[in-house]
């Protein structure tokens, strides 16, 4: 047999400050759907992550902190990767700046840079943007005295220092850039490198420090050290062990996908080529700069403290919960919104209601019409039965164009379709109408397997996606065991009728819950208190959904004495400017006077329904801010699995502040 196909997949290193963010996540989280789908599809795949230690912004942090840049960098480091576990990220490799095999090679390569002429000594003067670890001309700045990046301050420094001859690769880089349209993408951002630095000219670029230690020292010249982007962006090839005895550079490189935000495009598009060039090596074939993930209010910002925790976000709703948002909530390469909500209603809708439902609904009735034992299909399939065949078998490759085109978005929506097809094909053949004649036994068997065969084909594709997700889905239509594999790869997508009529199956709990959108968004994790993501921060765990109270789920009646339930009457609703789902409401509270809430009850009703409503109401929530509203308290409601929702309202009028009991 052939050997494997290899593909070569990196990550940015990352910072080791004390907040990844959602943002930083979903550069990992892209890059990890590619390379469990590239590993499902038969590669031998190399994905590469790691962090970036050195600089003056860690040192500053680290003196911040009155920690060691050594010291500081080990707990974030740990951290980052527990973060990583917890997002299912399946890297192969893990690579630090600060380990031996790196840095070593490092000062390799700054060597032979020097000796060959590419690097030169000279004296550096300009101006410097420590959090960015970036260099700019005095034209470039914003108003003058900013970083045109991250808007904030720039120093000049003034220093004897290394300079790499940029312009000797110039023209070469730019014949690549404008010759191979792959090497950049999206094309968009093309344009932008060559007219923004290449057409102006590459002047040379400053590689060494003595203004602080904290970095690689030049070999050399120890005073100095090596300028952060060249020791981090090395890390590509020195985790292949370039240049070592059994190094795997013939084997991985080039790399196949380069994947970053587009804030660092320039790193890697200009400065990284021109470091391969000098060193002899092949370029990448893809950089891919992805988008940016905001907030409704704008960026988000560490200063700010509105950064959304993605370890807190995984602990409550699941990693396949955040990751399934991440990958299909924003189109790949453009700018994406986060918000509570939007990941709310994915959850609730592409999850519980599209692919939950199916396999709730499925498994129940494979359970009440045939005791938990898979039929067998018989007879001439039907039109409807055919479509579904045919749309399961043609979703795998839809999904691989998809994939190999970078529109991970657009391969979810792909399975969607199957998903969605699914519950169609339970409604087009109404198996509880089936179920009642006994003579249509054997089409309601038919219809069974065909929606047990299209879940597997859900669960092998979905994968890559939601890692979790296949072994719930296995374990419920009897495919666990080893002696199963076969019926979970790949090829096993591109032939419909693998299940063993006969086999065993049931029903477990729901794989997504419905999640009551307004709970949510007052325990809403995007809080400036909680908001921090880091080694101290993390000890505040957030509760899974799905957590029980206690073993058995049973309070005692004196936990639930503490909640303070009322009666209250609605005195005014209004709609919440850019939130389609939520109402202001005045509410009267009798003797405690007048309150505002905040209820996710748009969907269901109309402010002027409201007012004069007497409703049952949690009077000793903690207030919270719910899109800049303040919200005291809560209305009580109900939601059934259809998704309607009821408040709690009384059966005759009582004084308002009534207590409930
Ligand atoms: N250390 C450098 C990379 C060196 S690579 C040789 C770095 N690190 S970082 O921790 O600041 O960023 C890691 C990744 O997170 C980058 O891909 C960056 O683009 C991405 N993002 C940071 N904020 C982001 C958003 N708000 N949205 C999307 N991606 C974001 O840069």
């Amino acid at each position: 047999m052939a050997g494997k196909e290899k593909y070569y997949i990196t990550t940015p290193i990352y910072y080791p400050s004390n907040k990844l963010h959602i943002g930083n996540a979903y550069t990992t989280v892209l890059a990890d759907a590619m390379a469990r789908f590239k590993r499902l599809t038969g590669f031998e795949v190399c994905f590469l992550t790691g962090t970036d230690e050195h600089g003056q912004k860690i040192e500053r942090e680290a003196a911040a902190a009155q920690k060691k840049p050594q010291t500081f960098v080990e707990e974030i480091v740990a951290w980052i990767k527990e973060l990583w576990r917890e997002l299912d990220i399946s890297y192969d490799d893990f690579i630090r700046t600060t380990e031996k095999r790196h840095y070593e090679k490092v000062q390799q390569i700054f060597t032979r840079f020097y000796e060959q002429g590419d690097i030169y000594k000279g004296k550096y003067e300009g101006w410097y943007c420590t959090p960015c670890e970036a260099y700019w001309q005095e034209r470039q700045l914003l108003d003058g005295k900013n970083c045109p990046d991250c808007g904030r301050p720039v120093e000049l420094i003034a220093e004897e220092a290394y300079f790499f001859r940029m312009s000797r690769y110039a023209d070469r880089l730019l014949e690549h850039i404008e010759a191979d349209a792959q090497f950049i993408l999206p094309p968009s951002r093309k344009n932008e490198m060559i007219n923004n630095f290449l057409k102006p000219g590459l002047e040379d670029l400053c590689v060494s420090r003595t203004s602080f230690n904290w970095g690689i020292p030049v070999p050399f010249d120890p005073d100095h050290v090596i300028y952060v982007w060249l020791d981090a962006l090395s890390n590509y090839i020195t985790a292949l062990g370039f240049g070592g005895a059994g190094d795997k550079m013939a084997r991985f490189w080039p790399a196949d996908l380069q994947l970053i935000g587009k804030d660092i495009l320039r790193f890697h598009t200009i400065y990284w080529p021109i470091f391969l060039m000098a060193l002899d090596l092949p370029l990448p074939k893809t950089i891919f700069g992805h988008g940016w993930l905001l907030l409704e209010e704008g960026k988000m910002s560490k200063s700010k403290g509105n950064v959304v925790d993605p370890m807190l976000l995984s602990e409550r709703y699941g990693a396949d919960a955040v990751r399934y948002f991440l990958l299909r909530e924003i189109p790949m390469g453009q700018d994406g919104v986060y918000s509570l909500e939007a990941l709310i209603k994915r959850i609730n809708t592409d999850l519980a209601n599209d692919l939950g439902n199916l396999v709730s609904r499925t498994m129940t009735m494979v359970e009440r019409y045939f005791d938990g034992i898979l039929p067998a299909a018989v007879g001439e399939p039907s039109a409807s039965d055919r479509e579904l065949q045919e749309l399961a078998l043609q979703t795998p490759s839809a999904m691989e164009r998809c994939m190999d085109e970078l529109k991970i978005n657009e391969a979810l929506a792909e399975l969607w379709k199957l998903v969605r097809r699914s519950n169609k094909y339970i409604d087009e053949n109404s198996p509880w109408e089936l179920a009642r004649d006994s003579e249509k036994r054997e089409r309601l068997g038919t219809v069974m397997y065909h929606l047990v065969e299209s879940i597997r084909f859900i669960g092998v594709l979905a994968g890559p996606f939601m890692p979790r997700l296949p072994e719930r889905i296995w374990s419920q239509i009897g495919l666990a065991g080893e002696a199963a594999a076969k019926l979970r790869d790949w090829r096993s997508v591109h032939r419909w009728g693998q299940m063993k009529p006969g086999t065993a199956v049931r029903r477990e709990e729901d794989l997504f819950p419905r999640l009551n959108l307004g709970r949510e968004l007052h325990r809403e994790i995007r809080l400036p208190e909680t908001a921090a993501s880091g080694p101290e921060e993390q000890r505040k765990r957030a509760a899974p959904v799905s957590e029980k109270i206690e073993e058995g789920g049973l309070i005692t009646i004196d936990q639930f004495g503490r909640l303070d339930l009322r009666v209250v009457t609605v005195t005014a609703a209004l709609p919440v400017a850019g939130a389609d789902q939520l109402l202001q409401l005045t509410v009267d509270l009798g003797a405690a006077g007048e309150r505002q809430v905040v209820a996710g009850i748009a969907r269901h009703y109309r402010p002027e329904e409201l007012t004069g409503k007497q409703v049952l109401y949690v009077a000793n929530l903690k207030p919270v801010k719910l899109r800049g509203v303040l919200s005291e308290g809560m209305l009580l409601a109900a939601e059934d699995e259809q998704g309607r929702l009821a408040l709690t309202t009384l059966d005759q009028p009582l004084a308002p502040g009534s207590r409930v009991r």
